[in-house]
């Protein structure tokens, strides 16, 4: 039988400085009730000045190791597009704080879909055994590129992490990935986009201008082109795995706005309630936004062992995905 990956521990990992609407409106021209109800969004985690990405990562890390009661995996795949620094990547950094120097460690950068790309990576490792067990990790701190007074892209991002550890199993057993899809689309690069830092603009010989550090996005086209990717990824892995529709208990698609997911459920046909939310409560997390679901989804007994689970994401690229998979029986914390 092939060879395959299965969910065998999750853990999550938020800062604990939390950010609410009402705060946000003290410094720019916002209100509660705007962001509630054009994203679904209250509150926020930020990290603490002078933590960074590595530490949601470790954190988040060690509770999934703790979850599949090991403290050893073959590799670590570090999902994220606020790496701590631009050379070298974080996967390294996190694993030697994990106590796993030596294993192979990677960044896989795909923004909002960087959780799905990272697994699919792990469960690559594991198909072409260069791994038995591999710790993927989506961990993200977008408030350190986005402007703190931009209405636009402050209110709907925040700080987290989640990570699964997967181990080599048989493609029947719950956990494992029944069906997978990835995609992209990079002539929409500049809908969501930070203008310097990187080669582009450091080659240009001309100096950033202020602000340029700064995540821009259009917000009304991301959402047209998240509805619609996410939508056709998840017909489509469900396509794959012969699952009809109503067999799907949860829908847990990246946390970016409840809008968009309560339109990807309206589009596919489920009812709303089985589109899990949490970004109520963390914003878009980013990389660590889906994890960080399936962990408190799971810790919450909302999601039940045997129960059908359906992901999909869209983000910044653009990329996109979906996956589906049955839920094992995990300690969730
Ligand atoms: N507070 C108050 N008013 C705001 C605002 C804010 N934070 N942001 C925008 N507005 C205003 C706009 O200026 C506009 O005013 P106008 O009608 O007078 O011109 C009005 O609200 C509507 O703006 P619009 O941009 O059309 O709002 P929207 O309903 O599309 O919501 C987003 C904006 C950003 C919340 C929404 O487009 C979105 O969530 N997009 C997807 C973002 C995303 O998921 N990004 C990550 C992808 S991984």
């Amino acid at each position: 039988m092939r060879r395959t990956g299965i969910v065998a521990g999750i853990g999550s990992a938020v800062p604990a400085r939390t950010v609410t609407n009402h705060q946000l409106a003290e410094r720019m021209d916002t209100s509660d009730q705007w962001i509630r109800s054009r994203t679904g969004i209250a509150e926020r985690r930020v990290i603490e000045p002078g933590t960074s990405t590595s530490d949601l990562a470790v954190e988040a890390g060690l509770r999934a190791l703790r979850s599949a009661g090991t403290d050893r995996v073959d590799a670590v795949v570090l999902a994220t597009a606020t790496p701590d620094h631009q050379v070298p990547a974080t996967a390294p950094a996190v694993a030697a704080r994990l106590d796993l120097p030596g294993v192979p460690a990677y960044d896989v950068s795909a923004v909002c879909t960087g959780f799905l790309y990272g697994l699919s990576s792990g469960l690559g490792l594991i198909a072409q055994e260069a791994a038995d067990t591999v710790l993927v990790i989506g961990a993200d701190a977008f408030t350190t590129i986005i402007d703190p007074t931009d209405r636009n892209t402050a209110p709907i991002f925040g700080d987290g992490a989640g990570a699964v550890v997967l181990r080599a199993g048989a493609p029947d057993e719950p956990g494992a990935v029944a069906a997978m899809e990835l995609g992209s689309d990079g002539r929409l690069a500049e809908l969501i986009i930070v203008p310097a830092g990187g080669s582009r603009q450091r080659s240009s010989g001309v100096p950033a201008a202020p602000g340029d550090h700064f995540m821009l996005m259009q917000g009304r086209e991301v959402f047209k082109h998240a509805v619609v990717r996410m939508t056709d990824s998840a017909r489509s892995v469900l396509a794959r795995a012969g699952w009809p529709l109503d067999s799907v208990d949860l829908l847990v698609g990246h946390q970016a706005n409840a809008r968009i997911l309560h339109s990807v459920a309206e589009q596919l046909g489920l009812p709303p309630e089985r589109a899990f939310l949490n970004l109520d409560r963390y914003g878009n997390t980013a990389a660590g936004s889906i994890p960080l679901a399936l962990h408190e989804a799971a810790a919450t007994g909302v999601l039940k062992p045997g129960d059908r689970v359906l992901t999909a994401a869209f983000g910044a690229g653009t990329t996109w995905g979906a996956a589906c998979l049955t839920w094992p029986d995990v300690s969730a914390g």
